[in-house]
């Protein structure tokens, strides 16, 4: 995407962002700046939204009345995450029924990661470990974001996933020091989730359109590749803790910058499973689609006792 050129009100708009002054709903900013934020942000709820799906299998199947409490308290969490951002969403004068349409419709994106499906147990140590620990390594610097509501939205959603990564660790470490076949499953959901896991952090970054101008308007603070080199070189030494191997026969520290080097991702999976085509891509948005259906009779209800209290208080 190419900078934008500056008129006078831009460069003072550009001038406040230099000088670290938090953007607000009603100040003034460039038509583009709230655009791409209202992108982003609708993107980020959809994910936390549809993000519900995968881990809500496995309610019904937790091993004991634990796993199953804080399964259920992860999983509430990620809703109040998303209707959180719906709201900062709004403040930018998104309508919250059209943004909503966009995610039936096909139109607006989701998180890739939410299109793979959660095959085993282990899967929801693997999503909470790996997935939550990437959404941490991204919402934290995007509690530093130059808009206000989303960077404000962000520190109240950080303290909840860090609950969500650790459960997600102490899962798959419970797994992987249990019997040989328990081992196998939490070896087996890291294979899976590895790469999908480093997606989540989008294209290098000169293949991202959008991370030029969202860096210069602070809306990201890192790159896609800064973020996803960060959550490697945290997230390998975590796995060899527990006994269990990255499927990277590439993934080797290197001395030289401190940092893993690793193998290249495969960009065709990423773009087949972001245009649609992933194995949970029509399963996840049916279940959306469906929710609201089944859900119209709460709407109008509400709708119908608020518009009576409304009729009540101005009689
Ligand atoms: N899945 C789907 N689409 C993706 C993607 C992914 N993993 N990564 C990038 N894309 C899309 C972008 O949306 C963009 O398409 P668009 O212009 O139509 O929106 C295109 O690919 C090019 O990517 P860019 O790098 O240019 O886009 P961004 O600058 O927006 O960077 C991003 C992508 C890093 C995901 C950024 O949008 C971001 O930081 N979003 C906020 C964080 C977020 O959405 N996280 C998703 C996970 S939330 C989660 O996991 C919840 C947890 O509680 C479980």
């Amino acid at each position: 995407m190419k900078v934008l050129e500056t008129t006078d009100l831009e460069q003072k708009f550009q001038d406040k962002i230099d000088r670290e002054v938090k953007i607000e709903p009603n100040d003034w900013m460039p038509d583009a700046y709230r655009k791409t934020l209202i992108r982003q942000m609708s993107q980020h709820a959809h994910s936390e939204i549809v993000g519900m799906l995968p881990e809500a299998n496995w309610i019904t199947r937790a091993p004991n009345l634990r796993r199953k409490a804080v399964l259920l308290a992860k999983v509430q969490d990620e809703a109040g995450h998303g209707l959180y951002l719906y709201s900062a969403t709004e403040t930018l004068g998104a309508d919250r029924e059209a943004t909503i349409d966009d995610l039936h419709s096909g139109k607006a994106k989701y998180s890739s990661i939410f299109n793979y499906p959660a095959l085993s147990w282990a899967d929801i140590g693997a999503i909470g470990w790996l997935v939550d620990g990437a959404a941490i390594m991204n919402q934290v610097a995007l509690c530093r974001c130059s808009y206000g509501p989303y960077a404000r939205a962000m520190v109240k959603i950080c303290k909840e996933e860090s609950f969500h990564q650790r459960q997600g660790y102490e899962l798959l470490t419970t797994l992987a020091q249990g019997a040989p076949e328990q081992k196998e499953l939490a070896q087996d959901a890291l294979n899976r989730f590895w790469w999908p896991a480093l997606m989540m952090f989008g294209p290098n970054d000169d293949e991202s359109p959008n991370s030029a101008q969202s860096m210069r308007w602070k809306i990201k603070r890192l790159t896609n590749d800064e973020l996803r080199q960060n959550f490697i070189d945290a997230t390998v030494p975590q796995a060899e803790l527990i006994g269990l191997k990255v499927p990277d026969e590439n993934l080797k520290w290197n001395e030289e910058t401190g940092h893993y080097d690793f193998t290249p991702i495969n960009w065709d999976e990423f773009w087949q499973v972001v245009n649609g085509n992933g194995p949970c891509n029509k399963q996840r948005v049916d279940a959306r689609r469906k929710a609201k259906e089944e859900g119209m009779w709460v709407r109008e209800a509400a709708l119908a006792f608020a518009e009576k209290r409304k009729k009540k208080l101005t009689a």
